[in-house]
């Protein structure tokens, strides 16, 4: 794990990945929100951020997609950040469902708990942790302002996406007010249903999440800005939970080839978090069943097998 790389090594890595499947065709544009279906499907970023805060990017790596789950890891930051380890562990959890990241059954069967933050259900229950309590518009701002520290610069609402995401949040409707019979949710449920839809429709690019990813990398410290975000107690508890939950079903599969604890997003990123070395971002619309972008995907693999490091 502690194998020394250097820069001309990593950037090579990226280049080639980058080459070897830009042109690739496979998966679709999530069509279950119609702004998502809508993307140029063409549209490929790969950023890499360094502990010294050096970036390597290639591509579309600043176009402005959709964070949609990648948002999770965000808000479990700032969960922690104002609850601290323990008290998330109680109010959510950390275990991995093995199910989709929208399932309901996934609430039944944990007995009442939402099980991670990085599932939908835990997700909308971190939002509604997020202080002050009652205050959504405080509360919006808390999220914001934990994404920018970590982003190093701020994202942007991407209204349209907001809209298309409202319109058609059936689910996660029945998700929010399923967590409140079971006493899992900590604020009004419809409120903390249209946090979690917002923070999903803010526009990130490829190269904030990189930065976001190699602030968990660096101990909480923002390599970019130099601002420490969290405590360094809480990066080992934020890797484990991306480790464990960060592609939903397919995460075994996922860790078993790649290597790196990440994180997917239906707006085609993924924010991968290698301890020690670097933060590293891929962002491409067309996604595989699971609702995992396949370039991004690609890429990452690619890039960490050819470096030839891994988490374990
Ligand atoms: O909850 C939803 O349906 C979306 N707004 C976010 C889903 C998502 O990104 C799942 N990840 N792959």
């Amino acid at each position: 794990m502690n194998k020394t790389i250097s820069v001309s090594q990593i950037k090579e890595a990226a280049q080639e990945a980058y080459e070897q499947f830009k042109d690739n065709t496979g998966g679709k544009n999530a069509d279950y929100i119609p702004y998502l279906a809508n993307i140029d499907k063409n549209l490929f970023g790969i950023s890499i951020c360094l502990l010294d805060g050096k970036i390597i990017t290639l591509g579309d790596s600043s176009y402005r997609f959709g964070i949609e789950s990648v948002s999770k890891v965000h808000t479990a930051i700032l969960a922690l950040r104002q609850y601290g380890a323990e008290k998330v562990l109680k109010m959510i959890g950390a275990d991995a469902t093995g199910l989709p990241f929208n399932s309901i059954m996934a609430i039944l069967l944990e007995n009442d708990h939402p099980s991670t933050p990085l599932v939908n259900a835990g997700a909308i229950t971190a939002c509604s942790m997020v202080q002050p309590v009652g205050n959504s518009d405080k509360k919006w701002e808390a999220i914001v302002s934990n994404i920018t520290d970590l982003c190093g610069s701020a994202p942007q609402l991407i209204d349209e996406l907001y809209k298309s995401e409202t319109a058609t949040n059936f689910n996660n409707r029945s998700i929010a007010w399923l967590l409140k019979n079971y006493n899992r949710i900590y604020d009004d449920p419809d409120m903390s249903l249209d946090l979690y839809t917002r923070q999903c429709s803010l526009g990130i690019t490829a190269e904030q999440l990189s930065i976001a990813a190699a602030t968990v990398a660096n101990n909480g410290v923002n390599p970019v800005t130099k601002k420490p975000v969290f405590d360094a107690s809480l990066s080992p508890k934020i890797t484990s939970l991306v480790a464990t939950v960060g592609f939903y079903e397919r995460t075994g599969d996922w860790l078993y080839t790649s290597g790196i604890p990440a994180k997917t997003g239906v707006g085609g990123g993924v924010m991968g978090i290698m301890p020690g070395h670097f933060g590293i971002s891929a962002f491409a619309p067309p996604l595989d069943s699971s609702g995992n972008s396949v370039k991004a995907q690609l890429a990452i693999k690619y890039i960490m097998n050819k470096l030839g490091i891994s988490i374990f």
